[in-house]
């Protein structure tokens, strides 16, 4: 049997463990999530304090249920209702959507945004009145096939619709179960989503479905919400390891920021006692119109010891004097909005410079001006503590 591998629960001394074991039948091998307390205190809440008079409740018309699904996955209630309305008037059932013209459709989307959804809603009523005969499939996994139904909105039409025990996971009830079980990791990564489905699954009531549904998405939406959980009012606080353990403001963990893209350059202070030689960078890209550095072909000083320096900056440093010294200067790294770029200095001291034509973009530069200098400011700040103090120049 394949293995399960699972991350720990984190669980307080306080909060009731929850119930992840090793089956008796399997050992060491797949975690048994299941907890009949679980399903048990969502329903009797959702029972006493869910919501109960949504348009899309208190029917079991696949075709209704299906419409508010495919409306809520990216829409709050509130801004649903009234186009869940007019949408109903105009296309009361499957076969009146499927035949209706696309623009008809659109316009009646108009405003609800994600506009996806709409043109995957007329093909799949489409589908449903072609290959169905009209009647949404009971089956989860036939149902996730068609256009826009993915496994947890097949899930809850099925569940509401025709009472099929199958388990729902949309961004409310991951972050119900991240703080209830203390799962650590953004839980839109694959490994802590595929742990997530193995708890929605193992934890399904046998009775019960609809309101067990319901009461998940109403705990997510009304009580556990992201900024300011009502943990007081919670059927599941006692057994909540966030609660227990202070974290349900980390929890579930926020998306990873992209890391930012690096770059590493090599720039060169070629120079003698009185210039440096400066070059003007293009108009477009970063310090574009100003002067800076010139750059060369990267050579990372901890890869490059003194003699593969001299010969890899000589031939370059020739074509402008005679150079005496290849130092390397204390890298630095300069922050950008959008990438890091590491800089490795070297300094080429010349004896004496050679004048040159026909360089429009370079110049020689007197280095007791190079505080009025147009300079971007980490490479002022570079050639300011090297000239500022004479000492390095002779
Ligand atoms: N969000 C997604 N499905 C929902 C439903 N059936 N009721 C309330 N909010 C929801």
């Amino acid at each position: 049997m394949k293995q399960v591998v699972t991350a720990p629960d984190r669980s307080a001394s306080g909060a009731k463990r929850a119930r992840s074991r090793t089956t008796a039948q399997n050992p060491g091998h797949a975690v048994d999530y299941s907890d009949p307390a679980f399903s048990e205190a969502v329903i009797r809440w959702q029972k006493q304090h869910g919501r109960h008079a949504l348009p899309w409740q208190n029917t079991h018309d696949a075709y209704r249920i299906w419409l508010s699904e495919i409306m809520l996955q990216q829409t709050q209630v509130a801004a649903v209702i009234p186009y869940y309305r007019r949408f109903l008037e105009r296309f009361p059932n499957v076969q009146a959507l499927a035949e209706a013209p696309s623009e008809d459709v659109m316009a009646h989307w108009s405003g609800l945004g994600y506009y996806t959804r709409a043109r995957n809603l007329h093909r799949c009523a489409q589908r449903v009145v072609a290959d169905h005969g009209g009647v949404f499939p009971s089956d989860p996994g036939l149902l996730a096939e068609l256009p826009g139904i993915g496994r947890s909105t097949a899930a809850a039409i099925t569940a509401f619709a025709y009472g099929t025990r199958a388990a729902i996971l949309d961004g409310n009830v991951k972050r119900v179960f991240c703080r209830v079980f203390g799962i650590d990791g953004f839980p839109g990564a694959k490994p802590v989503e595929d742990q997530l489905w193995l708890r929605a699954v193992a934890l399904l009531p046998e009775q019960d479905i609809g309101a067990y549904t319901q009461g998940l998405m109403d705990l997510g939406a009304t009580l556990c919400t992201r900024g300011k959980p009502a943990c007081e009012r919670c059927p599941l606080a006692g057994q909540c390891v966030a609660r227990a353990t202070g974290r349900t403001h980390l929890l579930p963990t926020r998306k990873p920021k992209k890391a930012v893209p690096e770059k590493s350059i090599t720039m060169l202070v070629i120079a003698d006692r009185t210039h440096v030689l400066l070059e003007r960078r293009p108009d477009s890209g970063i310090w574009g119109g100003l002067l800076s550095l010139p750059e060369t072909d990267v050579l990372n000083p901890d890869d490059v010891g003194a003699t593969e320096r001299e010969e890899r900056l000589a031939p370059a440093a020739a074509h402008y004097g005679s150079p005496r010294s290849f130092d390397r200067l204390q890298p630095f790294t300069h922050v950008f909005t959008h990438y890091k770029l590491h800089v490795w200095p070297y300094h080429v001291r010349l004896d004496s410079r050679r004048e040159f034509a026909g360089e429009d973009s370079r110049v020689w530069y007197p280095v007791d001006r190079l505080a009025d200098a147009a300079l971007p400011a980490p490479v002022k700040k570079l050639l300011l503590a090297i000239f500022g103090e004479p000492d390095l120049l002779s």
